[in-house]
């Protein structure tokens, strides 16, 4: 088995406000997960698809069964990465490479899920899909009871903002989370995305270049700049 892609779906999407769960949020009439699926299926680089939706959650499931890619589905955790884990559990045995794909990135065009795994299949062990950054970034410090203090401002033009899908070598991902497990909670918790741990461990990883469309959608704001990309990009 080649490559999965492991679709988190499990999030909340209270930043929404919909009171829904943020992968069955409606765009132009389709939600969030199938949006995030169509891409999959475009880009044609998936041996096996695994969405993980929150627990107990039939019509995210049901949108699951009913999409042409035939996810398979498992329930989700309590944090993103307690969710790719159950995702990571899910996969076949043998698969060689791994993406993990935020459904909140809903429209991420099929051409960067091909040069990430492009990109693996060039020998990279973990790549990510990157953008430059617009804000000029400053680093604080936070003393209890004073307004944060700028420490630092790293040169912007060494800057990247991350998306997904970050893909891997999935024997080299599965070790990182195995090893991962020991951690105690505060070190586990600063892991915000799987490329950190594979820096942590002291991988390599690689960058390509992201796409304006694939923006997470996490505001309301968003969704409407999603909208709007719809006609422009269509997949
Ligand atoms: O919450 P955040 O915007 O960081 O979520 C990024 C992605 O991780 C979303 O696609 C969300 O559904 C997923 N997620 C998850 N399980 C969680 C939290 C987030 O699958 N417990």
């Amino acid at each position: 088995h080649q490559t999965a892609v492991i679709v988190v779906a499990a999030g909340s999407g209270t930043r929404l406000g919909y009171g829904i769960p943020k992968a069955l949020v409606p765009l132009a009439g389709r939600s969030l997960l199938e949006h995030a699926l169509d891409r999959i299926q475009l880009a044609g680089c998936a041996a096996q698809v695994i969405a993980v939706l929150p627990e107990d959650e039939a019509e995210l499931a049901a949108i699951a069964a009913n999409h042409p890619l035939r996810p398979h589905w498992v329930s989700g955790g309590a944090t993103r990465n307690d969710s790719v884990r159950a995702g990571l559990a899910a996969l076949e045995p043998g698969t060689e490479r791994v993406l993990i794909h935020d459904a909140a990135r809903a429209l991420t065009p099929p051409e960067v899920f091909r040069q990430v795994v492009s990109s693996l299949l060039a020998g990279a062990q973990a790549v990510i899909p990157v953008v430059p950054v617009v804000d000029t970034i400053k680093q604080v410090a936070t003393d209890p009871g004073r307004q944060p203090h700028v420490t630092g401002t790293p040169a912007r033009d060494l800057l990247r903002a991350v998306q997904t899908p970050q893909g891997f070598h999935a024997p080299t991902l599965l070790a990182a989370h195995q090893q991962a497990t020991d951690w105690d909670r505060a070190k586990a918790e600063a892991i915000t995305d799987d490329a950190m741990l594979m820096e942590i461990l002291g991988e390599r990883v690689d960058t390509v270049p992201g796409a304006a469309a694939a923006l997470k959608i996490t505001t309301k704001p968003d969704l409407v700049l999603a909208e709007s990309m719809l006609p422009a990009h269509p997949p």
